[in-house]
């Protein structure tokens, strides 16, 4: 099934913010950008509508001003996408920063789909599915079949070797990694990670593209976990293992780095943001890649994950998010 989403209602129970950032997407310079003629984008693909992949779906309708498809294996995702989305641009909308028809036509451009071979028409498509090496595997496979020749095929993942992901296709120089941040209508930073085969076109076609969606890029070799996930998710990882060890209660973990050390949010805040899953999947990345002792998964992480306590969207991590979802 393939669904425009213009008519959706604006009310959203799901808010991703983080006040203390600016935002990049809320710039009124870089809204209703529609010159393609860099990156050549007209329809963009997103595979998984998570906290990542809708927020790339928005941003890159709404700055970029391309076509998206929008595309899950599970359709209370895309419509739980659909709503996060409403809540980010009614807040544009509140703050002046955009008008309401340039709400509306965002939203217009962007359809939903649990069908993958809805992305035929893509010229670029980026995979934000869950943080799982088999799960990548047989997305990029698929997309490989029913994808165009010349389609790019891009990787949000936080970890996994991008090298890896293109030798799943049998097109690996039109892989690459582009790693968002979230939430992705606010944070400023692509990670650009070419892959061993990854071509020169395709690289610059990817730079363009995220200049397009108003974003600054860094680039990453690839290793595990690239620059920000290396060093991020250990900090992160340490944290709780502090919790664990009893060395002060969340509140005060937080709390210190917060205030002590001028982090915009403390560390299990922050693993509760991003998603435990996610957390420990990437640390075990780490671990079994670049093998050290320093980067073994926190045991209490993995009891978090294990319960089901994966963060703000299950709403119960190391806080309580069950009140602020309703
Ligand atoms: N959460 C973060 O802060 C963050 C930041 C940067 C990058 N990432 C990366 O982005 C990716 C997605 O993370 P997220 O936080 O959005 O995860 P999430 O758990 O919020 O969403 C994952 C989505 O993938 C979907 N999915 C799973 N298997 C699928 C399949 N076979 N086909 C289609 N959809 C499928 C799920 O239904 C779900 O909607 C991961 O690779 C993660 O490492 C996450």
């Amino acid at each position: 099934m393939l669904r425009n989403t213009s008519r959706l209602a604006r009310a959203s129970p799901v808010a991703c913010s983080a006040p203390s950032l600016r935002t990049s997407a809320g710039s009124a310079r870089r809204l209703y950008t529609t010159d393609n003629s860099t990156h050549g984008v007209k329809t963009l693909g997103v595979v998984g509508a998570g906290q990542m992949g809708g927020g790339i779906a928005q941003v890159a309708s709404q700055v970029a001003g391309v076509r998206v498809v929008l595309v899950d294996s599970q359709q209370a995702q895309l419509e739980r996408a659909l709503q996060t989305m409403d809540h980010f641009l009614a807040k544009n909308i509140a703050k002046g920063k955009i008008t309401e028809q340039a709400a509306q036509e965002t939203k217009s451009r962007i359809a939903i789909s649990t069908d993958v071979a809805k992305l035929q028409e893509a010229d670029f498509i980026v995979e934000a599915a869950s943080e799982n090496v088999l799960i990548k595997e047989k997305i990029f496979k698929e997309l490989a079949r029913v994808a165009k020749p010349e389609a790019i095929l891009a990787s949000n993942t936080s970890s996994i070797s991008i090298t890896k992901i293109g030798a799943f296709t049998p097109r690996p120089e039109k892989v690459v990694g582009m790693h968002f941040m979230n939430p992705v209508p606010i944070m400023q930073l692509v990670e650009i990670i070419p892959g061993l085969a990854t071509s020169e076109h395709t690289l610059s076609t990817t730079l363009a593209l995220a200049k397009a969606m108003g974003k600054t890029t860094a680039q990453s070799d690839d290793r595990p976990g690239f620059i920000a996930n290396r060093l991020l998710c250990p900090y992160l990882n340490e944290a709780i293992n502090a919790l664990q060890d009893g060395l002060g209660s969340r509140e005060d973990i937080d709390t210190t780095l917060k205030l002590g050390c001028n982090m915009p949010m403390g560390p299990l805040t922050l693993a509760d943001f991003i998603g435990l899953d996610t957390v420990l999947a990437i640390m075990r990345v780490l671990h079994s890649e670049l093998g050290e002792d320093k980067f073994r998964p926190s045991p209490l992480l993995i009891k978090y994950v294990d319960a089901g306590w994966l963060g703000v969207k299950s709403g119960k991590g190391f806080y309580d998010y069950a009140k602020k979802q309703k």
